[in-house]
């Protein structure tokens, strides 16, 4: 496995031999970063265009996660799915499952932190005061470059076009599955 140098990463890289092994610096990456955003988001289209399929023409097939009892509330699970890798959820009693596959360079954004979302707090002046967590948004945070990804959409934060591929979750009979 590779770690790739540069990077604020603290995993190591599945990519290895697939990218650069100089990764580009977030500021530098404009180009490379907009191709991978721009076949992503041709992805993502893709992704809605089947999710339009009823599940009668299109059945799918169901991924073991994990034994319910075995996922808590805050935890993470990451599973193969297909030819792929899903982060499973479960925050606040709800699953949620994402492709473990970052838009802006490929990095694995489920294996970085679930944090509350961080806010400026201004004065009626529009100074800076502090900041605070709003527990009422969670995000994704890629380990990479910390790009951040709303946790009930999977969409990136500071563009919301952009969105991580979601997958189905489904409990039953104590087991956790993702549909795919
Ligand atoms: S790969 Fe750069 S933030 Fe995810």
């Amino acid at each position: 496995m590779l770690l790739r140098k540069g990077c604020h990463a603290t995993q190591t890289c599945r990519f290895e031999g697939g990218l650069p092994d100089t990764p580009l610096q977030c500021s530098e990456s404009s180009q490379a970063g907009a191709g991978f955003q721009e076949r992503n988001l041709e992805a993502g289209r893709r992704d809605l265009d089947a999710a339009a399929v009823s599940p009668q023409t299109k059945m799918k097939k169901e991924f073991f996660v994990a034994e319910t009892a075995q996922l808590h509330d805050g935890d993470r699970k990451v599973v193969p799915v297909d030819h792929t890798e899903v982060g499973v959820y479960r925050v606040e009693g709800k699953l949620y499952a994402y492709e473990n596959l970052c838009h802006h360079q490929g990095g694995p954004a489920c294996e970085g932190l679930l944090m509350p979302k961080v806010e400026e707090v201004l004065a009626e002046d529009r100074t800076y005061q502090r900041r605070r967590f709003n527990y009422n948004e969670w995000h994704i945070v890629c380990p990479w470059h910390a790009w951040e990804y709303d946790l009930q959409t999977g969409e990136y934060v500071v563009n919301r076009r952009i969105r991580l591929r979601k997958f189905e979750v489904l409990e039953k009979d104590g087991k956790i599955f993702v549909l795919a």
